[in-house]
């Protein structure tokens, strides 16, 4: 593991006593045994005795402590290259970035991983994020921003940093882009050093940190400013009908939003078994009385479908065809017996590439060479490895999906540019 990188971005083989210092750093890494994906995601990992962990995770971001001064290499991410001199990524018969992540979200995640802290804004009833202005390494700008937190997040330069219990939606992401869905935003695991942050925010744990998009519509509605059109489970489904009011639908809630869409979100949702999307109130499968679906008093409401609505339906304004995956968190640990197919209701055709790599048998390989460019996840979840659990837990979720599609007779669309 220790030797792969330097392999991967192509430099010379490291001396001898540079290869002990390299796997000392590595199994310093892989001391720090940092909160792991493999468990709900809404818990906050078992915690673990500060000291010695704040005392080994510093090996590569030292120089950093107090400053913020992006070391070199800035960002841990693999396929970097110094700034400022052109990118020189896919090289090689396997390139060093896989080729499902753009040149967009290379950079994007590069900011987010590397970037100088450079603001914070609280985000309005949701206390456990917090937003962060970031300034990209070799960006000339000082630390102050002379556009302000506001001015910085309209640039895409913001990014959401979550909690660490979070970190599933890391993978999440990666799922996104190698289905070839490209609905989520990028998002990557970072330590945070900056004395901007408060302190749970530096304290040595592994958080994720999700892209701010800049132009997520939010309706007025002060209840409903997680959403960018009002949508009703009922109506959701009338929408979904092939011979459905899409004619008369035009000025309907989320119109705009083809069909397609629908069955991306439905496909990535059942895999992810994200449920605070198309079904919030748990109505797919009977939840334990612990679940917030339950102690919320939501699901009793699937006794009523009229009362049910959707919820994080989002679009931007830049595309509003197109819907953004946020909060993609998901259940890693949601039994397999219990899989919420009302995720799937309605929807009578999916996204063929994605279905084509599903039926690959390759979705694990394909996640792993992912996962790999996020070096600080790669190395806290103890590499391929420590890994393997829950991607085999995708994989066996994919083939119910593909059962699910072939039972029926469903059948798959070529995906459209938009
Ligand atoms: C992916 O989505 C972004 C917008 O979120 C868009 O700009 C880009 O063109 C898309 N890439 C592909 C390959 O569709
Ligand atoms: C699927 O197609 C097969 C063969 O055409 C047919 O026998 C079967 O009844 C269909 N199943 C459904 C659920 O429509």
């Amino acid at each position: 593991m220790a030797q792969r990188p330097w392999r991967r971005t192509g430099l010379k083989p490291p001396a001898p006593a540079a290869l002990g210092v390299l796997l000392a750093l590595a199994l310093l890494a892989l001391a720090r045994l940092p909160p792991s994906l493999d468990c709900s995601p809404h818990l906050p990992p078992a915690s673990s005795p500060p000291g010695p962990r704040q005392a080994v995770a510093t090996p590569l971001s030292r120089g950093r402590a107090r400053s913020e001064r992006p070391p070199v290499p800035p960002a841990r991410l693999r396929w970097d290259q110094p700034p400022g001199r052109g990118r020189r990524r896919r090289r090689g018969p396997a390139g060093d970035a896989p080729l499902w992540l753009s040149d967009d979200d290379l950079q994007k995640m590069q900011l987010l991983a590397g970037g100088r802290v450079v603001s914070k804004t609280r985000i309005p009833a949701h206390g456990q994020v917090l937003r962060v202005g970031l300034r990209a390494v070799g960006d000339a700008e000082g630390d102050a921003s002379p556009a302000g937190p506001e001015g910085d997040c309209q640039d895409g330069r913001c990014g959401l940093i979550k909690r660490p219990g979070d970190l599933y939606e890391v993978l999440a992401f990666h799922l996104d882009r190698v289905l070839g869905l490209n609905r989520s935003l990028p998002a990557v695991a970072r330590r945070f050093t900056s004395h901007l942050l408060p302190y749970s925010y530096t304290d040595g744990s592994l958080r994720p940190i999700i892209w701010w998009a800049p132009d997520l519509r939010h309706l007025e509605d002060a209840n409903n400013d997680q959403n960018s059109c009002a949508l009703g489970w009922l109506q959701y489904q009338e929408m979904l009908q092939p011979r459905g009011p899409t004619l008369v639908a035009g000025d309907a809630p989320c119109s705009s939003i083809p069909r397609s869409e629908w069955s991306r979100l439905a496909l990535f949702d059942f895999l992810l078994q994200v449920h605070d999307r198309l079904d919030r109130y748990c109505c797919g499968f009977q939840p334990d009385p612990s679940e917030p679906c339950v102690e919320e008093m939501l699901h009793e409401k699937c006794r009523n479908p009229a009362e049910l609505v959707l919820v994080h339906i989002l679009v931007r304004r830049s595309a509003p065809s197109r819907l953004v995956f946020i909060d993609n968190a998901g259940r890693p640990q949601h039994p397999e017996e219990k899989l919420n197919f009302r995720l799937l209701q309605g929807i009578d055709s999916f996204p063929a590439a994605a279905v084509a790599t599903l039926r690959s048998g390759r979705l694990q390989s394909l996640l792993l060479e992912s996962l790999r460019v996020d070096r600080e996840l790669w190395e806290s979840q103890g590499g391929a490895e420590g890994l393997r659990p829950l991607l085999r837990t995708i994989d066996r979720r994919a083939r119910v999906l593909l059962r699910y599609i072939q039972e029926r007779n469903l059948t798959v669309f070529g995906d459209s540019p938009r």
